[in-house]
C-alpha cells in the first residue's frame, strides 16, 4: 500500500486529495495547522494518520514526517499543498502579511521537502508534488507576493526536479488557475482578475491531477485547464508582451 504525506490537508485541495487517495487504497497522512478540521477529517476517512504542524516551523515537519514514516515504515509521496494567499493592490498588504505569504508558501515548501528527504529516498517510486499556480507563469497584480512566492516554488520544482532526479525521486508541480475553495471563498477582497477568469476548477479536479502526478510520469510543470494550458502555449510561443498584455487585459479595475 502506498503512502503519502499531505500538507494544508484539512481544508480546499489538501482535504480533496486526502479523500481521493484514501479512497483509492493509499495510506494518508493529513497535515495543517488546523487541528480541529485535521480531526474531523480524520474520522471520515475512517480514522486516518494526522498531526497538527505549522510548516513554517522546520522542527514540526521533522518530527512529523519522522512520527509518519515510523508509524506506517515509510513514505514514498510528499504532497505539499498548505499555501495561504491574500489579495489586493501591493501597498495595502502590510510588510508583515507579505513576508507571511512568502514564509508559508515558500520557508514551509521547503522546510517539509527536506524533512521528508530521507524517508523518500528509501520510498516505493517516490515523488514529491507542489502547489504551483497559474500565478508563476506571469507576475499577477493584486497577488505580488503570492505569485512570487509561486513563482519560487517553480524554480524548486525545476532545479529539484533535475538534483532528486540523481536519487530516483520525481519532483513535480500543479499549475491551476482559480479553485473553489474555502481561500477563494473567503477572501475579504476578491481582485477583478478571479472573476474575469473564472472560478471553473474544482477541488476534486486538483485532487484528480495529484492522483495522476502521483501514479504517473508527468512534465515539472502540470497547467490545469483547458484555458490556462492555452495562455502556456501561447506565453511560449508569443512575444512576452503578449503575456502581459492578456494580463494587464484581464487583471484592469
Ligand atoms: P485552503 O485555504 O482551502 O487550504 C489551505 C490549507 O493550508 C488550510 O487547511 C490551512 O489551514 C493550511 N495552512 C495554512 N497555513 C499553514 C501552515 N503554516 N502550516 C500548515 N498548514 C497551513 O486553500 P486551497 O485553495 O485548498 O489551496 C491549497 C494550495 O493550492 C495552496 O498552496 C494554494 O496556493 C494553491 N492554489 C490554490 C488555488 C485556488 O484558487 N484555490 C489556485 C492555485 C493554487
Amino acid at each position: 500500500m502506498k503512502r503519502i504525506l499531505i500538507t494544508g490537508a484539512a481544508s480546499g485541495i489538501g482535504r480533496a486529495t486526502a479523500t481521493l487517495f484514501a479512497r483509492n487504497g493509499w495510506t494518508v497522512g493529513l497535515l495543517d495547522v488546523n487541528n480541529d478540521a485535521l480531526v474531523s477529517l480524520s474520522d471520515e476517512l475512517a480514522g486516518a494518520w494526522y498531526q497538527r504542524l505549522d510548516v513554517t516551523s522546520h522542527s514540526d515537519c521533522i518530527e512529523a514526517c519522522e512520527a509518519f514514516a515510523e508509524a506506517h515504515d515509510g513514505l514514498d509521496v510528499l504532497f505539499n499543498c498548505a499555501g495561504i494567499l491574500r489579495m489586493g493592490a501591493f501597498e495595502d498588504i502590510a510588510a508583515d502579511q507579505h513576508a507571511q505569504i512568502i514564509n508559508v508558501n515558500v520557508n514551509g515548501l521547503m522546510n517539509m521537502s527536506l524533512a521528508a528527504l530521507p524517508h523518500l529516498k528509501k520510498g516505493d517510486r517516490p515523488a514529491v508534488i507542489n502547489m504551483s499556480s497559474a500565478s508563476a507563469l506571469y507576475g499577477t497584480p493584486d497577488f505580488a507576493s503570492y505569485s512570487a512566492s509561486k513563482f519560487a516554488v517553480r524554480g524548486l520544482t525545476e532545479a529539484l526536479n533535475i538534483e532528486w532526479e540523481r536519487q530516483g525521486i520525481r519532483v513535480v508541480d500543479i499549475m491551476p488557475p482559480f479553485v473553489k475553495t474555502p481561500m477563494l471563498d473567503e477572501a475579504e477582497y476578491r481582485a477583478p482578475v478571479v472573476d474575469r477568469l473564472g472560478v471553473n476548477l474544482s477541488a476534486d479536479d486538483i485532487a484528480g491531477e495529484v492522483y495522476k502526478a502521483a501514479n504517473g510520469p508527468t512534465p515539472v510543470h502540470n497547467p490545469v485547464g483547458g484555458l490556462f494550458r492555452l495562455m502556456t502555449l501561447m506565453d511560449k510561443v508569443l512575444p512576452s508582451r503578449s503575456t502581459k498584455w492578456t494580463m494587464s487585459w484581464l487583471s484592469r479595475h
